[in-house]
Parts: structure tokens; sequence; C-alpha cells
């Protein structure tokens, strides 16, 4: 398929970015406890993040802030309308360790993999490929591309053996035109290797689109190892940014491609707001044609960024360690319980997926611990546990003291 033309060199200041996301090959020390930082009362054992991230006092006032500010609007300048988002994309690509010039803001991910699929191409017969039970923005998209392209869509089954990455590998060959995936399951954390899967994909000439929604801020990833096409992440969850602000990533050639809308504010000379009506083709440079029209959110793009700093001073990789070594607590308790989980060397360290003997899940689970102030979620067969570095030993004390009541 022609959908690939060579890919330059990575924009000069990835590296730099790289440098600056501080990646070491040491193992990070775990991070206390933080939950001071946020509005969870010492009753409420909140394992859910999988969900929604709760918002920092620091996000709040953020968001308070912007409020405020609209309340007066005489006090909002023009320069407003670009700062706030031109940081965001600043802090999101050292998340991801990639370049700001790639990263657009969009509402949601269904969003930014719409405009990853107006641009990509399949010949008919091409195939496109999910994985069972994947989150649905990231599967209805490629329905729909797949019938008005006339490819197909190949779901890649559920591995007995937990290995999606094998599963993912076996699927991608010479037909595959986009392969659309996570870095791990939404429903129970399985992960995929991506930089393994992005040679391949490489290899054979598709196109990788990744949904990092599930992993983003708390799983390290690097584009600059991973390379991919596009990478979409909603902002409300590892992200611990309000609803309705996510961002989406373009590799450099995909910078030139056609938006899913013309807003104003992604054209050149845009800065320029008594000049708005000389009508101009050219667009603001990098990905910022991508942008969601009125993405300069005076109120929740000062959360989203105050969010990423704190993420960005804890570190990735330090809090994939702490909630590794959190959920690795986790499942060998369940497994003293009888329940099971992906394996850990193929789980997400952040993500825990716990199934319960037979498959099932026992009736009213949730509401039963939800009676008790736990949170946790179903999807699919499994019980979502996914704690953050708000979580403390004595939530999950309280999970276990919940679960043993609920399955006694
Ligand atoms: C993997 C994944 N992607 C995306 C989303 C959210 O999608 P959207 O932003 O399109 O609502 C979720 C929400 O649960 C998710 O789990």
């Amino acid at each position: 398929m022609p959908m690939r033309p060579s890919r330059p060199s990575h924009p000069p200041d990835l590296d730099e970015n790289l440098r600056r996301r501080n990646v070491t090959n040491a193992t990070p020390a775990r991070i206390p406890t933080q939950r001071h930082l946020f509005d969870i009362p010492d009753e409420v054992a909140y394992l859910n993040c999988a969900y929604m991230g709760p918002l920092m006092h620091p996000v709040v006032e953020a968001g308070d802030r912007g409020i405020r500010a609209k309340a007066r609007p005489w006090g909002i300048l023009p320069d407003d309308f670009f700062a706030g988002g031109e940081r965001a994309r600043e802090l999101f690509a050292r998340i991801i360790g990639a370049d700001a010039e790639g990263v657009a803001l969009v509402p949601s991910a269904s969003y930014g993999l719409s405009c990853a699929a107006r641009n990509l191409e399949a010949p008919p017969g091409g195939r496109l490929v999910v994985l069972a039970e994947q989150f649905p923005s990231n599967v209805y998209v490629w329905r729909e591309a797949a019938r008005s392209l006339g490819a197909s869509l190949v779901t890649v089954s559920r591995p007995e053996d937990d290995d999606w990455t094998r599963a993912a590998l076996d699927a991608i060959d010479e037909r595959t035109a986009v392969a659309a995936l996570p870095h791990c399951h939404w429903t129970d954390g399985g992960r995929l290797d991506l930089v393994r899967i992005g040679d391949r994909c490489r290899e054979v000439g598709a196109a990788l689109v990744l949904d990092l929604t599930q992993s983003a801020g708390a799983l390290g990833f690097d584009a600059g190892e991973v390379r991919p096409d596009y990478v979409v992440c909603a902002g409300y969850k590892w992200l611990l940014g309000p609803y309705s602000l996510g961002f989406l990533w373009a590799a450099p050639e995909h910078r030139g491609g056609k938006p899913i809308e013309y807003n104003w504010i992604a054209r050149a000379g845009a800065e320029d707001f008594a000049r708005l009506v000389d009508y101009r083709d050219e667009y603001q440079p990098g990905a910022r044609r991508f942008d969601v029209g009125e993405r300069s959110n005076f109120i929740l793009v000062p959360m989203l960024n105050a969010a990423l700093d704190q993420i960005l001073e804890w570190g990735v990789e330090a809090i994939e360690t702490t909630l590794a070594a959190r959920t690795a607590d986790i499942a060998s308790r369940a497994a003293a319980l009888g329940l099971g989980s992906a394996p850990s060397a193929l789980r997400a360290g952040h993500f825990l997926g716990l199934r319960f003997p037979g498959g099932g899940l026992p009736a009213g689970l949730l509401a039963a611990l939800a009676a008790e102030q736990v949170y946790v979620s179903v999807r699919g067969a499994s019980m979502r546990v996914t704690p953050h570095l708000y979580n403390t030993d004595e939530d999950v004390d309280r999970l276990f003291a919940a679960l043993k009541r609920t399955l006694d």
C-alpha cells in the first residue's frame, strides 16, 4: 500500500527530549504515597485509575484559575490562546519521548484516531489489525475505514498464554496496512512489546497506530524506539488530567495530512487576530493542523499542564516501578484467594486484571465492594485493580478485607 513514504530521521529536538526525560538504566527508587496531593478521604480505597484518574489539588486550582479568568475575559490576551497549548505539547512529548512539533491537542482518543484513519490508506483487501476486546474507540474507526477502503479488519484472538506480542506479531504480515494497538490491554493489563511490533510493521510496510490512553504516564514509552506513525492518548486516566482533553502525536511524514475539521487557529498567521479574514491556505507548523477547534481551552489546558508537570517531576519510570510493586503485591495476595492474573512478565506493571475461578465474576461483586468504599472495575472477564501513587497499604488491606467478606 502506498502509504508509507520513507521515514526521515528524527527531528533534532527528539533526542533532546529523550535526554530531558532523564532516561536511565538504573531501576528508579519507589515513590512514597502521594495521597496528600489528592482529594481522597482515608476511608476510600480508590483502585480504579483505569476508569478515571482523580485530579490533584494543583490541577483543581489551575482549573479554578481558568474559570475565574473566563469570568473576566478582558484579561485573556491573544497570547493566552497559544501559550498553554504549546506547553502541553512540550510536556506530553517528554512523556512519550517524542518531539513537541508532532503533538496535536484533541478532545478524545477517538478524535485522534479519526485523524489517523483519515490519512492512512489501504489497498482493497489490505488488512487492518486490532486486538480482541480492544477499546471500542480503537475498533469502530477501523471498522468504518475497512468498509470505506474495501479493506478487512483482522481481530487478533486473545492468546491463551497471555502473550499478546506473539499473537500480534503472528497477525502482522505483508497484507497488513495498519496495526492499531494499545501498549497494554485495557481489560487486564496484558502488555505488548511495541518495539518488536514497530520493527515488524516497518518490515512489512504497515502503519502503526497506538492508543496509549491506558498506559502513557505510567508505563515507559519511547516514540524514538517504537517509531509509530500515530499515537493517541486521552488525558483523563493515567495522565491525571481533566476529561475532554488529550493528545495526538503524528510522525514527521504524516504532519502534512488532512485534519478532520478546519478551524481558524490551525492556520498560519492566526496569532494576528486583526487579520484573520485574510484567509490562509497554509497551516501552523508541525502537527498543529490536527488540533481540535477551541483547543485553547483556558480551563482544561492549564489543568492538564499542572498534571503533566507533576508526572514529569515524579518521572514515568519511577511511577511504573512503584505501581508495579503495588500490583505485584495485590496479585500475590489475590493468588492466595484463588484469583489469577496475567504473568507479571506479560503484564504492564501499573495494571492488574484479576480472574476468578471458572472465568466468571461473582454476582454483585462490584456493588458489594463499592458499599465498603472500595472501587475497582470490571471489563470483560477481569476485575481491574489499577492503583496510582495516591494509594496506601491500607487501601490494599481494605480491598482484601472486602473481597474476603464478599467471597465467603
Ligand atoms: C484504551 C482506551 N482508549 C481510549 C479510551 C477513551 O476513548 P475516548 O477518548 O474516545 O472516549 C479508553 C477509556 O476507557 C480506553 O480504555
